[in-house]
């Protein structure tokens, strides 16, 4: 398989953008809302856009400057000028709408109506709060960073948020469920992600310190049949388990009929079984 490796010299800023963009993905999407100094309100999606620090809570985006002709967007200079933002999460039922939002507006233009999205009033900020958003931060500018002064370059903006707000039916347990907030992110050109049903899984957390891949024996690392996936599952035990595991009926009697039950058991997370039919594989079946 060949390997293309490009030097960001070599491209337009544009060529740079696309690459990114596909490559660093899928990201959340920040429905970012503002408010100017004469107060029109403002409301546009960013994808260059994390949560970095939890105490205090930090979150960033990146408004850029237009790499067709280096200026700023609205976003930008509201922000900058007020120190204030919220950041709505973009849900699935919100999609087309964040996409009219994201249109070149001119000056003076409130894009809620243009996109049919409700403002309501923040508890600590000035700019609106997006009805519609089952999870929104108002936020303070923390501190504005310039990464760069030409066409294309990035304008990050870290705010603090003050205030979260949650829709009640987004937590599942205590905590906020996936499909039940059924948030969208941004893939490369005009694909996007849908982040929930089977599009989500768990992987439960390394317990302790794992065994680790190179302490798998040489028999189960060479082999044809396991994936990286399954090695990996298999390298996320505590250690290695009882070798002298009981054969039972039923059992494949060769190399590779062992190697496929074990993934089968590995893909229906019955990890214990998994081991015994390793410990077979390993003594030599
Ligand atoms: C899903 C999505 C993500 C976007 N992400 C960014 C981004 O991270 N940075 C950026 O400068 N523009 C981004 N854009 C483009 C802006 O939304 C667009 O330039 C918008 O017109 C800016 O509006 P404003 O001038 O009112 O701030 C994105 C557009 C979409 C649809």
């Amino acid at each position: 398989m060949g390997v293309r490796t490009i030097l960001p010299a070599d491209l337009s800023p544009a060529e740079v953008n696309a690459l990114l963009c596909g490559g660093v993905a899928p990201r959340p999407i920040a429905l970012a809302s503002t408010i100017s100094q004469d107060g029109i309100r403002n409301l546009s999606p960013f994808s260059f856009f994390n949560a970095f620090g939890s105490n205090p809570p930090m979150v960033a985006f990146a408004p850029n400057r237009r790499a067709r002709d280096g200026s700023v967007k609205h976003t930008y200079l509201n922000a900058v000028a007020t120190g204030e933002f919220v950041i709505a999460a973009v849900s699935h039922a919100m999609l087309h709408p964040m996409n009219v939002a994201s249109a070149e507006w001119p000056d003076g233009v409130d894009e809620f109506p243009k996109c049919g999205l409700t403002p309501l009033p923040a508890r600590i900020v000035k700019p609106a709060l997006v009805a519609e958003s089952p999870f929104q931060m108002e936020c303070r500018l923390h501190q504005e960073v310039a990464l760069g002064s030409g066409p294309g370059s990035g304008l990050l903006l870290i705010g603090e948020v003050v205030a979260f707000h949650a829709r009640e039916d987004a937590f599942v347990d205590g905590l906020l469920h996936p499909d039940r907030l059924d948030l969208v992110g941004r893939n490369g050109g005009t694909f996007y992600t849908r982040a929930s049903g089977a599009a989500v899984f768990q992987v439960p957390k390394p317990a302790g310190r794992p065994l680790g891949y190179d302490a798998l024996p040489e028999v189960l690392r060479t082999s044809r049949i396991l994936t990286g996936n399954d090695l990996g599952r298999l390298a996320n035990s505590p250690g290695l388990p009882d070798l002298a595991a009981a054969r039972r009926p039923g059992d494949p009697g060769d190399a590779e009929g062992l190697e496929r039950a074990l993934q089968a058991a590995l893909a229906a997370d019955h990890l214990e079984e998994a081991w015994r039919l390793a410990a077979l594989r390993i003594r030599g079946a």
